[in-house]
């Protein structure tokens, strides 16, 4: 499974990366408005010189004209872009055709698996249903990995399922045992994943016996040079 971070924020992005187990970013309009700046393709750049992997970054326009001329643009800002696209019909066209273009797609905003179905057909490269907003009105979100994974599947797409609006570790794992390609996150759930308070409480237990071996072993009464 490849983690992704959901985020713009330069420095918790480099943070992720230095953890060495980060394949992908994924920002959206949102992100952009939280970590702040002025110039979005300089930003997008800068993200994609700290992560060797893909770089997902959003169009603004809602017609196939105005995506394709966005969507160009930010593909020649570096190899690593992804470009990300809504899941509206001028965005299914505009998907079609940057296939054929051999630049790369992340179909956003997914809620169903007939949307999935149709953005696989496409040709995105991945589809993003956002689990966390279905949660959040009580609908499954979880159900809807399983079914596009299950279709996906069954018709051999190659679209990668693109976990999205994840919450918590749960989700990860969940998503994990379904058989997801990617999950994209924030770096706060990333943390999350390797948090377990009997690994704290071990760890602490190891660091004080070794003090007391190092201690005792200084007062010559365990005869063990150290
Ligand atoms: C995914 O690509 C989106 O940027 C993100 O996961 C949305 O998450 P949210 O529902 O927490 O805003």
């Amino acid at each position: 499974m490849k983690f992704f971070v959901d985020t713009a924020d330069l420095s918790e992005i480099q943070e992720a990366s230095d953890m060495g187990v980060l394949d992908g970013v994924t920002t959206n309009p949102s992100l952009m408005r939280k970590a702040g700046g002025s110039d979005f393709h300089e930003h997008i750049r800068m993200i994609c010189e700290i992560v060797d992997g893909d770089v997902s970054a959003e169009v603004i326009a809602t017609d196939y004209e105005g995506i394709m001329s966005e969507a160009r643009a930010l593909a020649a800002l570096h190899e690593n872009v992804v470009v990300k696209v809504p899941l509206i019909l001028d965005g299914i066209k505009a998907i079609r055709s940057l296939k054929e273009q051999g630049i790369k797609t992340n179909c956003t905003l997914c809620f169903s698996p007939t949307q999935a179905l149709v953005a696989a057909k496409a040709g995105a490269t991945y589809i993003s249903p956002f689990i966390g907003r279905l949660d959040d009105i009580s609908t499954p979100g979880m159900e809807l990995i399983e079914q596009i994974v299950q279709i996906y599947e069954n018709y051999g797409f190659p679209t990668q399922v693109l976990v999205a609006s994840i919450r918590h570790p749960m989700h990860v794992v969940e998503s994990a045992i379904i058989g997801a390609h990617v999950a994209t996150m924030p770096f706060t759930v990333i943390k999350q994943l390797i948090k377990h308070p009997l690994t704290d409480i071990g760890l602490d237990r190891f660091i004080s016996d070794w003090k007391a071996y190092q201690a005792a072993a200084e007062a010559g009464s365990n005869g063990i040079d150290v």
